[in-house]
């Protein structure tokens, strides 16, 4: 298994009006999906906003020409504004199809693109596996000196079952700031905080799935000679 990337977090990689241009990009053309929870098949849990491909290629050259300049080198495989209407469950993204074998999954990116009171929360836990129930069922769960605390997990994470918490530790919170990003390797573990209790009713950010050339991740992950 490749080695699991640092996660990383850049204050103001956007300004307002820069986010505010990628955003009217995507919602002047927009494909919209809508998720919904599987028991029910109707209640939506979330909307995605996709840009039309000319701007995907224009947002897309954006994104990896800053990212670049914070020695992040992805090639984007897929952006949308995420509408989140419920808190994500535990998960990591690990399953979006990678179209070109050549290339690796790399980061997840989250950029809010609102004010909004809401975490997103890193688990130190990887996978080559989706869903935190198949983890479980080959993991061993973890000391309890090494798991969220409950007062953390009723705080912050009261969407999740409680049973979860026996196999998961915190790496990382991020605050959702305007114009900020957060970069974590795409098989880490990953919860939203439940936004709900705090009274707000959805949450949008810029998000991206990166994949990396196989080249350009042995350029990221090589430590540089350290000989004279
Ligand atoms: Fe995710």
């Amino acid at each position: 298994m490749d080695s699991i990337l640092p996660t990383k977090t850049i204050c103001d990689f956007l300004t307002p009006s820069e986010i505010k241009y990628l955003v009217d990009l995507i919602m002047s053309d927009p494909c919209v999906q809508e998720v919904f929870a599987e028991d029910t098949n109707t209640h939506c849990v979330s909307k995605r906003y996709y840009p039309n491909s000319t701007n995907h290629k224009i947002i897309a050259n954006y994104l990896v020409d800053r990212l670049e300049s914070h020695d992040i080198f992805p090639s984007i495989d897929s952006i949308w504004i995420l509408e989140a209407f419920i808190p994500f469950p535990i998960h990591n993204d690990v399953l979006h199809v990678i179209p070109d074998s050549s290339q690796s999954r790399y980061y997840t990116l989250i950029l809010p693109i609102e004010e909004v009171e809401a975490k997103t929360i890193i688990c130190k836990q990887t996978a080559d596996s989706e869903y935190i129930d198949d983890y479980m069922k080959v993991g061993q769960p973890i000391e309890e000196s090494q798991r969220f605390t409950q007062d953390f997990w009723e705080k912050n994470l009261s969407h999740c079952p409680i049973n979860q918490r026996q196999y998961v530790s915190h790496e990382f919170t991020f605050d959702w700031a305007l114009g900020s990003l957060l970069a974590f390797d795409r098989r880490r573990f990953h919860v939203s905080s439940n936004f709900l209790t705090n009274g707000i009713s959805s949450k949008k950010a810029l998000v991206s799935f990166t994949n990396v050339c196989n080249k350009n991740l042995e350029k990221t992950l090589t430590v540089p000679n350290q000989t004279p």
